[in-house]
């Protein structure tokens, strides 16, 4: 008993941790901070949402730290997962790759999920687009992500294939 107590009482400890990382929301201090260290508490945070169909591969490289508002960039990692997360039916994978060139970080989100059809891909980032049926998505996730990178004065980019999937590249800009 007093052993499965101590470990209870761990997990408590690190969901309270990734919950602490996770919602500085609000906050509009920029911290330097490892941005490969955002995505692992993000992916805890909706592990329950990707776990029963997702296969999450991680190539994270070694990037700068850079000075950046973490609970923003953490929205929207949380953003573009639970969309790749939605886009796959039964089971799929999500490929998170980081990597530093030039002075800027990169991070691609890939998915193995339904793809989007062309005539929409230049209207994902409009306030309240939405495929989804009416109480399913709100058509904001992708319009608040592109608002942070914005403020970050970076970029995000999406290719797609139907049927195949879709990958999202972010670039930010590394600031000391
Ligand atoms: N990874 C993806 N695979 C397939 N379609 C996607 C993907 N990401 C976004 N989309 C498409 O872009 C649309 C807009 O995404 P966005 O996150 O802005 O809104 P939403 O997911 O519909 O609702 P919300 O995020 O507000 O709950 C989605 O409805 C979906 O059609
Ligand atoms: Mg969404």
């Amino acid at each position: 008993m007093v052993n499965e107590s101590v470990d209870g009482a761990n997990r408590v400890n690190k969901i309270v941790k990734d919950l602490k990382s996770f919602s500085h929301i609000n906050d509009e201090e920029y911290v330097i901070a490892n941005l490969n260290d955002g995505l692992d508490s993000t992916i805890n945070i909706v592990w329950n949402e990707l776990k029963y169909k997702v296969t999450l591969k991680k190539e994270y490289n070694d990037i700068p730290l850079t000075k950046c508002n973490p609970g923003q960039l953490n929205q929207v990692f949380m953003n573009l997962l639970v969309n790749s997360s939605h886009a796959i039916k039964e089971r799929g994978e999500i490929i998170i790759k980081t990597w530093e060139k030039e002075n800027n970080i990169y991070i691609s989100i890939c998915d193995t999920g339904c793809g989007i059809a062309e005539k929409n891909l230049n209207r994902l980032f409009e306030p309240f687009f939405t495929t989804k049926d009416v109480g399913e998505g709100t058509g904001l996730g992708l319009s608040i992500a592109f608002d942070i990178i914005k403020k970050h004065k970076g970029e995000i980019n999406v290719n797609s294939e139907i049927g195949k999937g879709t990958k999202f590249i972010i670039k930010i800009p590394v600031i000391n």
